[in-house]
């Protein structure tokens, strides 16, 4: 005993020693009336202040886990210790409902290739945190809390935090979209903006519409709201709109979402004619659309596309679901759903019922990192790097893949089509014996296509490793079956 006393730097000492007794208290390794030793012992056994162990006693007695008996010393209370004659041992994985072996199934954080030290990975569409500014995030926290620290450490609104909703209305109105009638709710991210929408929406076909391919994670969740998909195959600008058509022309549909702006896999802009011919379609056939608006900024070149929420003018029956988490700093967790008032009124009661709000302190920085015009300068950085790694890895795709399309107007990622003959999960099982890994498309498809297809991140890796990795890819390609029949 005492001799796994470790300690942890920076903690003070006396709680630690407190927290290692009671432990030893609690689970019984120091029985009821067990003399303790004295302090005088004790902090000579453990090389500590005789001060530090007067403390910790002090408090265990205050807690009554040990008494002191006048001129005997300290002695261990009785305590009513979780020693079970017959400890129950529950099979959780037998009481998982179907949602949550689904979840797992589907989880490729889990299932999916594991990143190792040294590897070049085209995995990730995460920022690169190289780009973050800590001296003005610093600053915008220290500004924050200066001003209203306190409040902001307190319950705050389900709806978000007034200075942040303001902003981004204002930051939505000046993307072109008219927002009379409209309101909005702070969420945590994309993610649970999405999923707080499918709680909420009557399920009459359980059925939705979107982009095939599409992003993973919303997959992930329709499957588990238990939403059948049915997807459209992407061309250069968008959507096809005949196969839209024809799929809205014989089949019922909740609601639809398109990610209209560098859509995750393919990095495709979906063109103004395009974003005005959905919007027509889906009024048409009265169907509500989820718009991501994830990746809108990152436009290295061309126009300003407006969003789809924009395109619908007084309408009500776009859904944007905003996020900074690529454009930005994805650790905050702030997103936002700008949609109808009314649909807005259900939402923030379903928000506040899962999770209460979101945290005030992460909306309270962000808010003043915006505010302070701190974003601006921090894009325009970002920009140019990320455009000179987006070069680097079309240049390098051109050189060495023998692709048959690639996609991706801006963004983080570029999507990748080869002829059929070429399975992307044997050419990862052999990149990943060179330390090169990316994400096989088929994983973005909605119909388990897209064996030939592969997504390539760059946003982590320096121009060197896209370079590098690409070229690994495509030596591996050729030194492979696929390309020599
Ligand atoms: C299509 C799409 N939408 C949204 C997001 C952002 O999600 P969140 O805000 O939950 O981080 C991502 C992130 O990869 C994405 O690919």
């Amino acid at each position: 005993m005492f001799n796994d006393f470790k300690l942890i730097e920076g903690r003070p000492v006396y709680i630690q020693l407190k927290e290692y007794l009671k432990k030893h208290i609690t689970n019984g390794n120091l029985p009821a009336n067990h003399k303790l030793p004295s302090t005088r012992e004790l902090s000579a056994l453990l090389s500590l202040s005789r001060n530090t162990v007067l403390t910790a006693y002090a408090e265990l007695e205050q807690e009554e886990l040990i008494y002191a008996l006048k001129g005997k010393g300290h002695f261990v209370s009785m305590v009513d210790i979780a020693r079970g004659s017959s400890p129950e041992n529950i099979y959780w994985n037998e009481k998982m409902n179907a949602a949550a072996i689904s979840a797992e199934e589907m989880d490729l954080m889990k299932h999916g290739v594991k990143w190792e030290k040294g590897m070049i990975s085209f995995n990730s569409i995460a920022p690169d945190e190289e780009l973050f500014d800590m001296t003005n995030v610093k600053r915008s926290f220290m500004a924050r809390m200066s001003i209203e620290g306190e409040i902001l450490l307190n319950y705050g609104y389900a709806k978000g935090y007034r200075p942040l909703m303001e902003y981004l209305k204002n930051y939505m109105e000046v993307k072109g979209v008219d927002l009379t009638d409209k309101d909005i709710l702070i969420t945590n991210g994309f993610t649970e903006g999405l999923d707080i929408f499918l709680s909420s929406i009557h399920r009459k076909y359980s059925s939705v519409l979107c982009e095939n391919p599409t992003h993973y994670s919303a997959i992930k969740l329709f499957r588990l709201h238990g939403f059948h998909i049915t997807g459209i195959e992407m061309q250069e600008d968008g959507v096809n709109l005949q196969r839209l058509e024809k799929e809205l022309g014989q089949n019922k549909f909740d609601f639809a979402y398109f990610i209209p702006s560098y859509h995750n896999p393919t990095g495709i802009v979906t063109s103004s004619e395009k974003r005005m011919e959905i919007i027509r379609l889906m009024a048409a056939h009265h169907i509500p659309i989820v718009e991501d608006g994830f990746n809108e900024e990152l436009r290295y070149s061309g126009s300003h596309v407006a969003p789809l929420a924009a395109f619908e003018g007084l309408g009500n029956s776009v859904v944007y679901i905003g996020s900074f988490s690529k454009i930005l700093f994805p650790g905050l967790r702030v997103g936002w759903i700008l949609a109808d008032k009314e649909l807005i009124y259900y939402l923030e009661s379903i928000k506040r019922a899962r999770t209460i709000h979101t945290s005030t302190l992460d909306q309270a920085l962000l808010y003043q990192y915006l505010h302070d015009g701190y974003f601006e300068k921090y894009l325009k950085k970002a920009k140019m790097v990320y455009k000179k790694k987006y070069e680097a890895a079309i240049q390098a795709c051109r050189q060495y893949l023998p692709y048959k399309k690639l996609s991706g107007d801006g963004g983080l990622h570029l999507f990748i089509e080869f002829e059929d003959s070429i399975n992307t999960r044997s050419l990862l099982t052999k990149c990943l014996e060179k330390g090169i890994v990316f994400s096989p498309g088929d994983v973005f498809y909605t119909n388990g296509q897209g064996g030939n297809t592969l997504r390539l991140g760059f946003s982590r890796l320096t121009e060197k490793q896209i370079k590098t990795g690409i070229k690994q890819i495509g030596e591996i390609l050729k030194k492979s079956e696929g390309l020599n029949k």
